[in-house]
């Protein structure tokens, strides 16, 4: 049986995740041509939208499972969402999509949940069909792949938040794969003060260290009570403006010297060690979403269904395991059969 340890939500340092010398293959979508660089995934998805050229009143497909910060730009925009519905594997439910479709519909955008590809082939058939940009919400996947395809490649643009994957303090792309689109950039942007950065890294230190001594068995209450109702709207988190940050130096150098091999592995790994609990374990009644990890991905952390999210999630924290929610959802998403019972295990 696999016992259980105290586990961070961030990701933490290790030994093996960095090299000192920059590494000479950078994964996708670090030197590609048309890459921009943020603090955060929103303001990444906020200028590939300006970049769409989408204006206020026009019209987006999102699913309606979805976090409300991803929803920020559309609204700082003006746009109008429409929502479309998702199926119990988290792919889109592609026979009731087409009567969502509006006169002003410009953009659909599909998320790649947790870092496990979507159906992006489907997702890129829809859109040509019907004329619409294709924005692919990478904001988990970065560094998975669908068969050998870096994730991020399939969106007419695409947004990576690096600093759900590595220990940074932000770190955000968008990507723009499409030729005949250009950046439209917006304005300069803040960047991070070094003495918050020096914080990071003492903190994201400390909690690396408390991580590595769990083998001892220090099973320590996972720090910061959680919120249990997934469902309240954090009005905080659509003040995009606050979020308009550049990517910091150390971010950038981070991302330089990683080694992809051992944060891809360590991932898969942690991963499988799940799967083994929960197919083991006879207290909790859980729906595994994702029961096979194929080669390439690398996901982002363990997702679970479960009716009985508050005892788990009360349960694990005591034992030190930072498990939480998934998503705040927005208010009119109108999502019901996923909403807050999806629980996700960290990986870090
Ligand atoms: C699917 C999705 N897209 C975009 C974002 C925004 O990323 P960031 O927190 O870097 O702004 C998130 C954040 O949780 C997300 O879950």
């Amino acid at each position: 049986m696999v016992k259980l340890r105290s586990i961070t939500r961030f990701p933490i340092y290790y030994q093996g995740m960095l090299s000192f010398e920059k590494s000479k293959e950078l994964p996708f979508p670090l030197e590609e041509e048309k890459v921009y660089f943020y603090g955060y995934g929103r303001y990444a998805l906020y200028q590939g939208m300006l970049s769409l050229g989408l204006e206020k009143g026009d019209h987006i497909l999102f699913p309606n499972y979805i976090c409300n910060v991803a929803l920020a730009p559309a609204h700082y925009l003006g746009l109008h969402v429409d929502y479309y519905e998702i199926d119990e594997l988290l792919k889109p439910k592609w026979n009731k999509i087409d009567k969502r479709i509006a006169d002003k519909s410009k953009a659909f955008l599909i998320v790649n949940y947790f870092g496990f590809p979507n159906d992006l082939v489907k997702a890129r058939e829809f859109c040509d069909k019907h004329e619409q940009f294709l924005i692919e919400d990478n904001a988990h996947g970065f560094l998975s792949h669908l068969d050998r395809t870096p994730l991020g490649t399939f969106g007419d643009i695409s947004v990576f938040s690096f600093h759900k994957t590595v220990p940074i303090f932000n770190g955000s792309a968008m990507v723009i794969n499409k030729h005949s689109i250009s950046m439209v950039g917006d304005g300069e942007n803040n960047l991070i003060s070094e003495k918050r950065t020096v914080r990071f890294i003492v903190k994201t230190l400390i909690l690396s260290i408390r991580n590595c001594l769990s083998f001892l068995n220090v099973n320590k209450v996972a720090d910061k009570k959680i919120d249990l109702n997934p469902n309240i709207e954090k009005e905080q988190e659509f003040d995009l403006q606050s979020y308009f940050i550049s990517i910091s130096n150390y971010s950038k150098w981070f991302l330089n010297h990683l080694n992809i091999n051992s944060v891809a592995s360590r991932r898969r790994k942690r991963y499988f060690k799940w799967l083994q609990y929960f197919q083991e374990q006879k207290e909790y009644k859980v729906r595994i979403i994702f029961p096979e990890l194929k080669p390439g991905i690398v996901p982002y952390v363990f997702p679970v269904i479960t009716n009985q999210s508050e005892i788990l999630l009360d349960k694990m924290r005591q034992c030190g395991v930072e498990c939480y929610p998934w998503p705040f959802l927005p208010k009119d998403s109108r999502e019901d059969y996923l909403s807050g019972k999806v629980v996700c295990f960290p990986l870090s």
